[in-house]
């Protein structure tokens, strides 16, 4: 081959990957100087031939050759022109490029994360995805303004800098009022940390309060996150059965570490736990120095009436916390938000702030200004008010449409509320029924999957929040067919 079209093909070669032309021309040089289509101490064309052939500018051809010889694959000298000065891989190097590369090793710790499998909730609320606030009905038009109006304010650049690794005091003070005032929690501000999820929080205690071979209690069936994130801190994770009072004691056996409980909406059961098991747990949480994880995920969303005051205000005064209790701002607000808090005894906020700046640093510093505007200019409480009643009035339309529409197969289970409901399949047909469901376009997250033992039910976590009265009907028509 001639050497202009030899010059032209290796230029073109690297033509599609979207650099510049100096970067191409590079690339191409490099690339046949790797391959051995360019020789050591091999000329290369004069800057001007080069430009004619390819037709570059010769400033492109000139600076591509500095940048090489600068990076040492070209020697030039004045009078004599440019060379080519790589040498290949020694021996070593082509022998260690040939060998076989080591397999990748995960630490041990790797594994049990990887094995506990991800929790990814689903990107796009198709029916009946689980957990999903109706995005469409948030105030964007406010959120806006408020983040305008910090953006602009004096402390806009503030905003833009590095924050504390705690929360910002205005959000924490935001948090802790509406808590004591909603959830009846006896905190303050000091003891409120701000973090990015509800599994952020429960990342960061199980890496500070969970040594392998630990025993944590969890309810049966339960809440996925949680699990994974104690497993990968190499616990042993118990199973306990829920009743219709909630997770159930057992009577005998080692005691826990660490008992995980959703208690005003137990996940996904919806049961609430009684005041009898709250006060057995207290105690036993006390006796033993066992600690108790309250995730509070969706209690700002129960339709008929209110929810059980919160746990952790059951505790009594003088004595030292044993609650953790975890928020979330992901279905309250919006998921994107990537904002939660965690309510903790004053002698762990030390170490928590010191385990949050090594994991993240902080959380975003103008979602938590914006947050804290919205919550305490009191458009919080009354998105709240709204999406209750919104939620409300879908809950109902989707368990009259499951009645009049879909066959005895299908059995909701009560609920006081929350974003989805639970619907019990017959035993064994749960893989079936919900295949059948995906070649309709729907998404039906079941329910055997939520269970730690053998022994699990058939059932599936139908979200409803997030669709619209003609999203459900039409959702539901579909369930139908089946
Ligand atoms: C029991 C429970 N806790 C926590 C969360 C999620 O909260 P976050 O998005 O803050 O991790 C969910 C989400 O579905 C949940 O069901």
């Amino acid at each position: 081959m001639d050497k202009p079209r030899l010059w032209l093909q290796l230029f073109e070669r690297e033509a599609q990957q979207g650099l510049g032309r100096r970067e191409q021309l590079c690339a191409s040089l490099r690339q046949a100087m790797h391959k051995g289509e360019l020789r050591q101490a091999e000329r290369l064309p004069a800057s001007r031939v080069l430009a004619k052939d390819l037709n570059l500018s010769r400033v492109t051809v000139e600076a591509a050759y500095a940048q090489l010889e600068a990076e040492g694959y070209l020697r030039r000298s004045v009078g004599q022109g440019s060379f080519v000065a790589f040498n290949g891989f020694t021996s070593e190097q082509r022998q260690a490029k040939l060998a076989v590369a080591a397999p990748l090793s995960l630490s041990e710790r790797g594994q049990r994360i990887v094995a506990g499998g991800s929790c990814e909730d689903p990107q796009l609320p198709l029916p009946f995805a689980a957990g999903s606030p109706d995005l469409r009905a948030f105030p964007v038009q406010r959120w806006r303004q408020l983040q305008a109006r910090r953006l602009n304010g004096p402390q806009g650049h503030q905003l833009l800098g590095y924050g504390d690794p705690q929360g910002r005091a205005e959000l924490r003070e935001a948090i802790a009022g509406y808590l004591r005032q909603s959830r009846g929690l006896r905190c303050d501000a000091e003891q409120v940390l701000v973090l990015t999820s509800s599994q952020q929080a429960l990342q960061l205690l199980a890496s500070l309060l969970l040594d392998e071979g630990d025993r944590v209690w969890m309810e049966e069936p339960g809440y996925r996150g949680a699990a994974t994130a104690f497993a990968a801190a190499g616990a042993l994770l118990q199973p306990v059965p829920v009743d219709q009072q909630g997770l159930q004691p057992p009577g005998e056996g080692p005691s826990p570490k660490l008992i995980y409980l959703t208690p005003s909406h137990q996940y996904p059961s919806g049961v609430a736990l009684s005041l009898q098991r709250r006060l057995q747990l207290l105690d036993l949480a006390k006796r033993a120095g066992c600690w108790l994880i309250e995730d509070d995920y969706d209690s700002e969303f129960h339709y008929d009436g209110r929810p059980m005051p919160a746990l952790q205000g059951m505790q009594a005064e003088q004595e030292p916390g044993r609650v953790l209790y975890l928020g979330t701002f992901s279905k309250a607000l919006f998921p994107s938000l990537r904002l939660a808090y965690m309510v903790v005894p004053r002698e762990l906020i030390a170490p928590l702030r010191v385990a949050r700046s090594v994991q993240d640093g902080h959380s975003a510093q103008l979602a938590q200004a914006v947050t804290a505007d919205f919550i305490s200019q009191g458009h919080f409480a009354a998105h709240l008010r709204l999406m209750r009643q919104l939620y409300r009035q879908r809950r109902e339309l989707l368990l009259n449409e499951l009645q009049s529409k879909v066959g005895g197969w299908l059995r909701p289970q009560p609920s006081v509320g929350g974003l989805q409901i639970t619907a019990l399949l017959p035993p064994g047909e749960e893989l079936r029924l919900t295949q059948r469901a995906a070649r309709l376009g729907l998404l039906t997250p079941v329910l055997s999957g939520l269970y730690l033992g053998p022994l699990k039910q058939d059932g599936w976590l139908l979200g409803f929040a997030a669709l619209t009265p003609a999203e459900i009907q039409a959702a539901v028509k579909q369930l139908a067919k089946i």
